[in-house]
């Protein structure tokens, strides 16, 4: 009964014919195993005994059908003058592999050769993927290594368990039975995400406790770093900018005080003592309520570098977030699009070496569709972490499909015409995790390709979500096309059919209030008028859209000139942002030759349209599919087309009764 525990590391029996292209005879591993390496082999005994029906022995000596894990200092050939490999592993730094069918010691082998343990394990994870998956007879040539340094996940976990955004159940960690109880599932997470080369997991809410850094938590956090250690991943944690002062062993939480510095100090210290290789703090100050250096008229820079100057004795780091909206001022009535920009922007190259940025995709909040952030590009000496959304909170949840890995991809290769593109001006990369205590691990199957996208984009910014989607679908369900290409094909237009009934045409913010699920454009009554879903449509008899041109407010001018002159202009303003930045009259004439009113309409369309298209094409696999899996996709999937009627009548409802326009012939009004 697959119930999708396993996730895409199944290693289910192969075909005869591929199992015959395997040729391991036995598995040599030169030197003396670490903690690491014995991850490694019992990955592999694993992979190969579900793949192949048999796990070959370990042996001492390398023979010809060996498969042979090495490092130059766990072989000398690797590092003699005369091989080949030699420069090619030099390139691939700490974190890199390779995969080759090699001559060694005279013996035909198959070769994973990294720098350090950490490789080999990527390396064994690459070669379990190429060979559970296998592209038609292609030659072992492989050589990878990750483009961003800082690779994590962060979770909204609390301690209580709950999981803010979460949709997938419980919180993974069991802080109750920590740190004496390891649950297994640890180990199966360390797992899957060294499978993908994350390499960092924040274990806590973002909007922090004080508690937290109290000694039984840092206990506790020690225990999950100890599961976590082997596979490559280290643990951070969120810190409350104000925890020193509210755990009362401070007067005031204002980071130039000396007490505040010195206690944080002794906090790193106490910290490092339980977790040597602790990674640092990820900080969300100053933002929907978190206290933060604001709070004493200090900026950002004063607090990232207080915590900074405690955690770099250690070799720490500090994630500040940009995400910073404040509860009043003058974006309120202007544009909460511009804040983030105009508070970090101004201290570029003021942050301590150890600080980096955690900036989201896009400057609201993680919508279905967002222009990427202005602050990328605009901040070169200041290194940035991209923080995406990997559970989906604004994207229908766990019960609708959306592949996000389309939209990540769509973000990172952005040109910021300062920089690159996005993915060149990172650093690193956070996604917040769809991770909980469900047996799939994500509250649905789809799900798990968005956590497995993340972290391939995250070790290959550049790499594509359509190659992504194909590796996951293959691993997860079938290497075989009749299965694998339509999947692809579904996960691939899911996400644009979720933008098309929810906020097609740069519409945003939307959803309902608070638990943002479901439309409520006509929400205007709330405490902030920019939680109020009309602050961002606008809508009124005469038109629709967010005025973010110099005639609005001015947002535009936050990105480089050359793409601020090119959306100026709505007629040079792509049309998948066009309602982003530009307020227009209902009868704007579109390129289809539509009027803007008859094009939304016909967006919504496209989108129901879409999820029965889904769920057709997932009805069709059904003599292909184990029967669990199949009914609990396509009870979402059935789900799916209800909510995107539901979000595209209510919304043409609430439009038309705004605009007091009919609907267009042949256009039947909801019943
Ligand atoms: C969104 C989300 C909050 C979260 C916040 C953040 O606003 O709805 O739940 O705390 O983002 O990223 O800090």
């Amino acid at each position: 009964d697959e119930d999708g525990y396993d996730l895409w590391l199944r290693y289910r029996p192969l075909e005869r014919a591929a199992q015959q292209r395997i040729q391991v005879r036995s598995i040599v591993l030169p030197g003396a195993p670490s903690p690491t390496t014995d991850a490694a082999l019992a990955e592999l005994n694993k992979g190969l005994s579900g793949m192949t029906g048999r796990a070959p022995a370990s042996a001492a000596r390398i023979s010809d059908g060996a498969l042979l894990l090495a490092t130059p200092a766990r072989l000398p050939e690797l590092a003699a003058a005369a091989s080949p490999l030699r420069t090619e592993l030099a390139a691939l730094g700490d974190e890199g592999y390779l995969l080759r069918q090699a001559r060694i010691q005279g013996r035909n082998v198959t070769l994973i050769a990294a720098n350090s343990d950490i490789g080999l394990l990527y390396g064994a994870f690459a070669w379990l993927r190429e060979t559970a998956a296998p592209a038609a007879s292609r030659a072992l040539a492989v050589s990878s290594a990750p483009k961003l340094q800082l690779r994590l996940l962060n979770h909204w976990d609390n301690l209580d368990r709950t999981v803010e955004r979460g949709y997938a159940g419980q919180s993974i960690w069991d802080w109750w039975a920590l740190p004496d109880i390891k649950d297994q599932r640890y180990t199966d997470y360390a797992r899957a995400n060294a499978s993908l080369g994350i390499n960092g997991t924040v274990l806590n809410n973002v909007n922090s406790k004080p508690e937290v850094l109290t000694a039984p938590f840092i206990a506790k956090a020690a225990a999950v770093a100890d599961v976590l250690r082997p596979y490559g991943i280290k643990v951070y944690l969120s810190a409350r900018f104000s925890t020193p002062l509210e755990l009362h062993e401070t007067a005031t939480a204002d980071p130039l005080a000396p007490e505040v510095q010195q206690w944080w100090r002794a906090k790193a210290d106490e910290i490092y003592q339980a977790i040597p290789d602790f990674g640092g703090f990820l900080v969300k100050a100053n933002s929907e309520g978190q206290p933060g250096p604001q709070d004493y008229h200090r900026t950002h820079a004063d607090g990232a570098n207080m915590l900074a100057a405690a955690v770099a004795p250690h070799k720490g780091i500090v994630m500040w977030r940009a995400f910073v909206y404040a509860p009043k001022g003058a974006h309120l009535a202007d544009d909460r699009a511009k804040q983030a920009y105009e508070e970090f922007k101004p201290l570029d190259g003021k942050f301590a070496a150890n600080v980096l940025v955690q900036v989201k995709n896009g400057a609201i909040d993680f919508q279905p569709r967002e222009p990427f952030h202005p602050l990328f590009g605009a901040m070169p000496k200041t290194p940035l972490m991209m923080e995406f959304q990997i559970t989906k909170e604004y994207l229908g949840y766990s019960t609708d499909l959306a592949y996000l890995g389309a939209m990540f991809e769509e973000t990172l290769e952005s040109d910021t015409k300062a920089a690159g593109t996005v993915a060149q001006t990172l650093s690193g990369m956070a996604g917040v995790a769809n991770i909980g205590s469900d047996r799939n691990w994500a509250g649905s199957h789809f799900d798990q390709a968005n956590w497995y996208a993340y972290g391939r984009l995250a070790w290959n910014p550049q790499a594509k979500s359509r190659d992504i989607a194909a590796e996951w679908a293959a691993l997860t369900f079938s290497p075989d096309q009749r299965v694998a290409a339509p999947i692809v094909d579904m996960l691939m237009m899911s996400r644009e059919t979720v933008v098309d009934y929810m906020t097609p045409l740069g519409l945003h913010h939307l959803m309902g209030t608070s638990h943002h699920h479901g439309p409520a454009p006509w929400v205007d009554n709330l405490e902030r008028p920019d939680w109020n879903p009309v602050y961002y449509h606008r809508a009124d008899r005469n038109g629709i859209g967010f005025n973010r041109t110099a005639t609005g407010s001015s947002a535009l001018q936050q990105y480089a000139p050359e793409i601020a002159r090119q959306y100026a202009d709505p007629r040079t303003t792509p049309e998948q942002l066009l309602l982003w930045f530009h307020h227009l009259p209902w009868d704007y004439a579109m390129p289809s030759g539509r009027t803007l009113w008859a094009e939304l309409l016909a967006r919504y369309d496209k989108g129901v349209a879409g999820t029965k298209s889904l769920h057709a094409r997932w009805v069709v696999l059904k003599p292909l599919i184990d029967a669990r899996r199949y009914t609990e996709v396509e009870q979402r999937l059935a789900r799916q087309i209800n909510n995107a009627i539901l979000w595209r009548d209510a919304s043409i409802a609430y439009f038309q009764s705004v605009s007091g326009l009919p609907l267009p012939p042949g256009v039947q009004a909801p019943a």
